[in-house]
């Protein structure tokens, strides 16, 4: 099997799982507690049903959008992930350049392997940055400064992760970031180097800020002063408090079944937060993706775009740049494709007329 031989989501994760020591495949691939919510995060779209309309002269389809105030060729992009260089020797450099020349908005994580210099220079596309807010808050500004200087064209302030949730997969893999990826190559902001033989989780449970509140996500977004993304928002009211404080997007998520087991999978909770703000704020669904459909039923319910996670991160293990830009060409394939079968040639003609919930 190689990538010729990827054509959807399930392909590039038995290739990935060919291709990485099984501890590194199950942290990508699993999810929290007893996995529930992962795998209703995909069920969920299996629950509306699309209604195209015929004859409507699809010979020409537009799928560009604009997201967090930059222009993209089709409405998905990948989620910022952490620590690429677990997954493909060449890290961020592969998926970055992958990103740029898909059109899309690349993401790095505060957990990011690879500078925020260097994906700068590499990446001259739209790019976000997601942050993790630390204990050690001098960090935040630090960041901030270097995204700026690195032409990074917005913010992703991650909200879901006060603490790790219970990847039982890791317990017993006894999943470990490798030694090599000294805490200096993991955190681009920290200069002390020492080796992180731990496992992801303590790391967020010692590091990551519990005590995270509303004022520091508005004082993140005054200081970026630029679009800004608010990452695992689920209720209503989360949603409301993010147009309070400024932001520009909020990303519905539950990170991708990784934290709180139980929680409403996003595309099952997306049409309540459209109907509450969307026509104040950026609505962007994350979580589940794995088919063009899904970005279709998203945008027909009133998302802005959608990402996806693991679907790429399967696909840089998979084949490095390659793989990646494979997945992205697929899904805007499919993307196009559904939206001829869908008679619309606009995202803008994705709307309720053209989804209803299968008990309706
Ligand atoms: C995770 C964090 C690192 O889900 O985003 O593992």
């Amino acid at each position: 099997m190689n990538l010729k031989d990827c054509h959807n989501f399930e392909d590039f994760k038995k290739l990935a799982k060919k291709k990485l020591p099984s501890p590194i495949f199950h942290y990508i691939d699993g999810g929290s507690d007893d996995e529930v919510t992962l795998n209703r995060n995909t069920e969920a779209f299996n629950d509306y049903d699309l209604i195209p309309n015929v004859l409507n002269d699809v010979s020409n389809i537009d799928m560009s959008t604009t997201v967090l105030g930059e222009k993209i060729d089709f409405p998905l992009f990948p989620s910022a992930t952490a620590m690429h260089r677990l997954y493909h020797h060449e890290g961020e450099r592969a998926s970055a350049r992958a990103v740029e020349k898909m059109g899309t908005i690349f993401g790095t994580s505060t957990m990011g392997t690879v500078s925020i210099e260097e994906i700068g220079q590499i990446n001259k596309g739209p790019k976000s940055f997601q942050l993790y807010i630390h204990k050690d808050r001098g960090l935040t500004d630090n960041l901030l400064e270097r995204c700026k200087k690195a032409g990074f064209t917005s913010l992703c302030l991650t909200v879901d992760t006060v603490v790790a949730g219970n990847r039982e997969r890791d317990r017993r893999t006894g999943f470990t970031t490798p030694p090599k990826l000294t805490l200096a190559n993991i955190i681009h902001m920290t200069e002390k180097g020492s080796s992180i033989d731990k496992s992801v989780i303590d790391y967020i449970n010692e590091q990551f800020d519990p005590a995270m509140n509303w004022k520091d996500a508005e004082y993140c977004v005054k200081k970026w002063n630029g679009p800004f993304a608010l990452k695992g928002v689920m209720s209503v009211e989360d949603a409301k408090k993010a147009i309070d404080i400024g932001c520009t997007a909020v990303i519905v998520s539950n990170h991708g079944g990784r934290q709180l087991d139980g929680s409403r999978a996003p595309f099952d909770q997306l049409a309540e937060i459209v109907d509450a703000v969307g026509d104040k704020i950026e609505v962007i669904l994350d979580g589940g993706v794995r088919r063009g459909t899904h970005v279709l039923k998203a945008l027909s319910l009133g998302a802005k775009a959608c990402s996806f996670g693991k679907g790429y991160l399967f696909a840089l293990a998979a084949g490095g740049q390659k793989g990646v830009e494979k997945i992205l060409a697929n899904m805007k394939t499919e993307i196009n494709r559904d939206m001829k079968l869908m008679g619309c040639r606009t995202l803008k003609e994705l709307n309720r007329s053209k989804i209803i919930h299968r008990r309706n």
